[in-house]
């Protein structure tokens, strides 16, 4: 019985509905259940190729007339309704015209902010970044790196160790540095190596204001074919370069670490005095400040790995990421970077 009538009954019918449709929601209902695919105009539409041929187009033209009616209505409902809510709202207390409240934003911890700096410029020499565990196997720890049981030197690095030994395969220990991962990779890989190893570190110490039970590491190891001391200096000019400006002077000096022949400390000249001022409270008069260890890794340790001593050489390296932190922004004591104390923290 579908004809021109009906649609204009339904026209009429679903304009009061619209009317009456007093929210967003029963306004979406009402579009979904009269303008949707299941909705009745769209039915009319559909069926017209099983209409007569003289009523097709009249009750074509009906019904999408009726549609595009239907249409433009909604969206003056629409409109109606948010102007009303809208005067409902300023009508009230709150004034809608306020701007919002920022909501407090986080930001990188300094220590990740520095460690990431460091990572990206050995990265673009070519540095790969590896990790490894921070609980660690005395062997790794200590022996391959020539530190043997009862040797003193052991006493640079005061150890927290675990009271069980799992499996025979030796007493457990919490990293005292990032340089086990140097024994840990070469037995893996073959030269060239360019790797850093980022990490917290252990130390059973007594805190202060320069030395933390927990601190991070960057070790750099670099073994090939011909790589000499110059490169040891080259790499590392260039990395202090980067994290403390061309402006300031860097010193290299002999030093001692088991694993590495010869040893040498890299040293930043002071940032608060210049070395100008014997009083100066951050470098104590000393001039220089040091920033990390470094050395060629010794020719014993490249054959413990398996490399040809003969033929490939290498260097090694290790900052503590706090100890640049705290030299970069002025720090004066370490504690601060962890103890989670806002004030501090929100200043980077
Ligand atoms: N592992 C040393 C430490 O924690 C730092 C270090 C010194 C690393 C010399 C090296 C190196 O790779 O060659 O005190």
């Amino acid at each position: 019985m579908s004809s021109v009538e009906e649609v204009e009954a339904a026209l009429a019918e679903e304009r009061a509905a619209l009317a009456g449709a007093g929210d967003e929601r029963a306004l979406e209902e009402w579009r979904t259940r009269v303008l949707g695919r299941s909705g009745r105009l769209t039915a009319i539409l559909r069926s017209l190729g099983e209409r007569p041929p003289e009523l097709r187009r009249e009750l074509g033209r009906a019904a999408n007339q009726a549609k595009a009616a239907l249409e433009r209505d909604l969206a003056e409902r629409q409109r109606e309704l948010a102007e009303r809510e809208l005067a409902a709202l300023s009508a009230g207390s709150l004034d809608v015209t306020l701007p919002g409240r920022p909501r407090p934003r986080g930001g990188l911890h300094p220590i990740t902010q520095t460690l990431r700096e460091i990572l990206a410029v050995f990265s673009e020499m070519g540095f790969a970044s590896v990790e490894g565990p921070e609980v660690e196997l005395d062997r790794y720890n200590f022996d391959r790196l020539r530190i043997p049981e009862d040797h003193p030197a052991r006493d640079m690095w005061d150890t927290f160790w675990f009271d069980e030994e799992p499996s025979g395969a030796g007493r457990l220990l919490l990293r005292t540095h990032t340089s086990p991962m140097q024994i840990r990779y070469m037995e893996r890989h073959e030269p060239p190596i360019r790797i850093v190893v980022p990490g917290r570190c252990y130390r059973y110490e007594a805190t202060d204001a320069t030395h933390e039970w927990m601190m991070q590491q960057v070790e750099v190891l670099a073994v090939d074919e011909g790589i000499s001391m110059a490169d040891l200096k080259g790499t590392l000019w260039e990395c202090a370069r980067r994290l403390f400006g061309s402006g300031r002077q860097v010193l290299l000096r002999n030093s001692y670490f088991p694993f590495v022949e010869p040893g040498v400390e890299l040293a930043v000249d002071c940032f608060a005095c210049d070395g100008t001022d014997p009083a100066c409270t951050v470098c104590r008069g000393s001039r220089w400040l040091e920033i990390m260890g470094a050395g060629m890794v010794h020719p014993e340790i490249l054959e413990a790995s398996g490399y040809d001593s003969g033929r490939y050489t290498g260097f090694a390296a290790g900052m503590g990421v706090e100890r640049i932190a705290m030299l970069r922004y002025g720090v004066e004591d370490i504690r601060h970077f962890y103890q989670n104390d806002l004030r501090f923290l929100s200043q980077f």
